[in-house]
């Protein structure tokens, strides 16, 4: 089967922001994106991920045929978290439930760990996010606690949850 990761190419921003321009996405994300998310956003995040520095920013378009259909990111934290890294990640509506963001998550978490000196990588849905737990869980992310009252979204106070996944003795 073909990998779900690949890198971005500037010709994804039309697809990239038809997959952000929604707000089943967004309300799952932090704040600080656009909307609407125009083309120009896109090709502005694909610029800035394609000169980022490759030894912090692991970032990649989930991909369906070829075609860009969600994103997803590990991003290196600093001093002494400099061995951790964050994941985030969404998928495209119409392409939800096909397994597509648990594929992505794996081949991610496997090149970071083969490529990099990273030894967690950690994700922090909210709570209520049943979809991205899921898919922390199928792959192979352990639940470490509840973060309470530990976002102001869209007006409400939301707990969040605290995922890792260490690397895998070996590598
Ligand atoms: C979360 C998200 C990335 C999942 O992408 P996806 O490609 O549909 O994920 P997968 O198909 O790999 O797995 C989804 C799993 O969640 C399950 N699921 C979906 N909705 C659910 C719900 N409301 N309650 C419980 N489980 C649910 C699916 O059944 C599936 O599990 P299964 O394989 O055991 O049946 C996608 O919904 C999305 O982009 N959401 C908005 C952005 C977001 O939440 N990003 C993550 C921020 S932490």
């Amino acid at each position: 089967m073909e990998g779900a990761i690949r890198p971005w190419r500037r010709s994804d921003s039309a697809d990239l922001a038809a997959a952000v321009n929604n707000r089943n996405v967004l309300d799952n994300l932090r704040d600080g994106l656009p909307y609407p998310y125009t083309g120009k956003d896109a090709l502005q995040y694909i610029e800035s991920v394609l000169s980022a520095p490759p030894d912090s920013v692991f970032a990649f378009a989930i991909a369906l045929d070829g075609r860009a259909v969600g994103s997803i990111g590990i991003t290196r934290c600093g001093n002494i978290h400099r061995r951790t890294a964050e994941l985030g990640y969404y998928v495209a509506e119409p392409y939800w439930g096909l397994g597509l963001a648990t594929r992505a998550v794996c081949e991610l978490c496997e090149y970071v760990f083969a490529n990099s000196d990273i030894i967690r990588i950690f994700a922090e849905p909210f709570a209520r996010n049943a979809a991205s737990r899921r898919v922390l869980e199928k792959s192979g992310f352990r639940l470490e606690g509840i973060l309470r009252a530990n976002a102001f979204k869209n007006g409400e106070v939301l707990d969040m949850c605290m995922y890792s996944l260490l690397r895998p003795e070996g590598i």
